[in-house]
């Protein structure tokens, strides 16, 4: 007969060494990654704030009719992006500091899809949509996205036939959600967008909350002719 065995003690499972939940969450980010992601709007109606730079800047206003010499103000990574820009008859303001370039804006009056992010953003003909905000890391924060903002609300505010803008903006940067806010802008919708190798992005489906806005397929006023996601 069998001698009767002492019950086995349950092992232990290896304990992950310090840091390395973290590297492994680093690593599947890198690889796929789910950003929460607000749409906010502002009101043509409301009278634009006016900007306080802690530093002189200087605003030059581009578009499809100005001629190419601006480019030059460009550094040169970011000088590849304007010709899509262009295409789509969107503007730009540029703001310069020292007369270098320290950040740009632009905003566009047609609905397409956004390469990085993957979101469309569906304008009705009354509607506008800020977009590729971005202030040189040594400027910041001196007030630059301010006046570049505040140059975008005012146009806005100008043109008769616009009543809102729209900006999206990841959930979780808290600059930019700051910003936006300080100057006015107001939720509308949020959703969900997973990002491939940190690029290929896309909405993802039935995340947006409200289910009608900006983001959805019928978009906000139902606008025909949308291209898809
Ligand atoms: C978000 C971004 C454009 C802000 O540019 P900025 O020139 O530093 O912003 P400003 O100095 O004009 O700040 C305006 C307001 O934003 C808020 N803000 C901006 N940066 C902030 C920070 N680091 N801490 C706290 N508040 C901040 C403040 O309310 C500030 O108002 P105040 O100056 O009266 O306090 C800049 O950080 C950036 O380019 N980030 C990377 C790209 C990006 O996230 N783009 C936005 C996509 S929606």
């Amino acid at each position: 007969m069998a001698e009767p065995q002492a019950p086995r003690r349950p092992r232990a499972a290896p304990e992950a060494p310090p840091g390395a939940l973290a590297r492994t969450r680093e690593l599947a980010a890198k690889f796929a990654e789910v950003v929460d992601t607000d749409v906010l709007e502002w009101d043509a109606a409301k009278t634009p704030r006016v900007p306080r730079a802690r530093v002189p800047v200087e605003l030059v206003r581009v578009g499809p009719e100005s001629d190419g010499a601006w480019l030059e103000l460009l550094p040169r990574g970011r000088r590849s992006e304007v010709p899509a820009f262009l295409r789509r008859g969107d503007r730009g303001r540029i703001a310069l500091v020292d007369g270098r370039f320290a950040g740009w804006v632009w905003l566009s009056r047609v609905t397409h899809r956004d390469p990085w992010s993957g979101l469309v953003v569906r304008l009705a003909p009354d509607e506008a949509y800020a977009y590729a905000l971005w202030v040189e890391p040594e400027h910041r924060p001196s007030g630059v996205a301010g006046v570049l903002m505040a140059d975008v609300q005012a146009e806005v505010h100008a043109d008769p036939a616009l009543t809102r803008f729209y900006g999206w903006v990841d959930t979780r940067n808290r600059e930019s959600q700051l910003l936006l806010r300080m100057l006015g802008l107001k939720d509308v919708q949020h959703v969900k967008r997973i990002h491939l190798l940190r690029r290929l992005g896309r909405q993802v489906p039935r995340s947006a909350h409200p289910p009608y806005g900006p983001l959805s397929a019928d978009g906000r006023h139902r606008t025909a002719g949308a291209p898809g996601q």
